[in-house]
């Protein structure tokens, strides 16, 4: 069995935890980065998030309530405030006090923004990433949860490669049959690539028929710690932004939280979201069917080997930011390549 690692043992950044709307005054139990957590609301509505352990004989707090800032345990009542201190053990006196340094519980830093609970091992400065439309007037956006089996970055890689669109998505997304000749400005920051493709013109799927007009730039970006983004622009505006929150939960599993985020009001956004949402979760279970049968073979082979052409131009990049790793020093910073998509 192994042992989850502490909260302050996570690669730092924000980690999406749970989206807002599933956070109510009931406490949750999720995992992130192998930890289990138990999250849970002050009066305030801020949300607070502590290692999902009771100090003193180990139930999950999660199984608790919360109550006057607290989350309360369910075994013998002990209760610990948002920074993991113990404010009260029903049976001492006042005499005892409470708040030993042995009676904490880890705490983990946590943030509320766009629709979803984050939360972080380190002391972050800046605020979560927010997608491109986020904050904009005239825009609707909406929040879906899901999972899926297998390593973050072929998780990741799979959300921004467009060259599986015509086999896993044939006649949803793309078709086999047409190619069109498109360019790719490949841009590295030391927090993000950024892949920008211009040329593409209509696409030959369902989707783009049916919620496309015409297609001038799509941009393809990885962002640090995990978030994948796809952002799909008219002449005009930004069409149509998905990010992609990636949050590592137990052993393989990978919780996505993706951010969906159109132009429009609340109600022309609301039925954009009701058209495009059973295509979209069609083309999440298309996705999470290939992922987790390369992860089953993957594991049959005893890890991965792979080879890879100039196509696969993401891969690189995720891995090392996922890895953390610094800019080679011989790294172009932006490039230009041509390609049939
Ligand atoms: S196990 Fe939590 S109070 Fe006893
Ligand atoms: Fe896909």
């Amino acid at each position: 069995m192994s042992v989850p690692p502490p909260i302050d043992a996570w690669p730092p950044g924000w980690w999406a935890v749970c989206r807002s709307r599933d956070l109510g005054s009931r406490p949750l139990g999720v995992v992130v980065n192998g930890t289990p957590l138990a999250v849970f609301r002050d009066p305030s509505g801020t949300p607070a998030a502590l290692e999902d352990r009771c100090p003193h004989r180990m139930a999950p707090l999660s199984a608790g309530r919360a109550t006057c800032g607290t989350i309360e345990c369910a075994y013998h009542g002990w209760r610990f405030d948002a920074a993991g201190r113990c404010a009260a053990i029903p049976g001492l006196g006042p005499s005892d006090r409470a708040d030993h340094e042995t009676r904490r519980v880890a705490a983990a830093q946590t943030c509320e923004t766009g629709g979803l609970v984050f939360a972080s091992g380190t002391r972050e400065l800046a605020p979560p990433y927010l997608g491109p439309l986020w904050g904009a007037q005239d825009c609707h956006a909406f929040v879906w949860r899901t999972t899926a089996r297998g390593a973050l970055v072929d998780i990741a890689e799979n959300f921004l490669d467009g060259f599986h669109t015509h086999f896993v998505h044939a006649g949803l997304i793309r078709s086999g049959s047409a190619r069109q000749r498109v360019r790719a400005r490949v841009r590295r920051l030391p927090d993000r690539i950024e892949i920008q493709y211009t040329g593409e013109g209509q696409q030959n799927g369902l989707i783009s028929r049916l919620f496309e007009r015409e297609r001038a730039t799509t941009f393809a970006r990885f962002v640090r710690p995990a978030i994948a983004e796809l952002e799909y622009r008219s002449r005009t505006r930004i069409e149509l932004a998905i990010s992609a929150y990636f949050t590592r939960a137990q052993s393989d599993a990978v919780a996505i939280f993706a951010v969906m985020s159109v132009p429009g009001n609340a109600l022309t956004g609301r039925l954009k979201e009701a058209a495009i949402a059973p295509f979209f979760a069609y083309a999440l279970r298309q996705d999470r069917r290939i992922v987790e049968l390369q992860r089953a073979s993957i594991a049959r082979w005893g890890g991965p080997r792979f080879t890879s052409t100039r196509l696969d131009m993401m891969r690189p990049h995720i891995a090392r930011l996922l890895e953390r790793d610094a800019l080679p020093s011989d790294f172009e910073a932006v490039h230009e390549e041509e390609l049939l998509l």
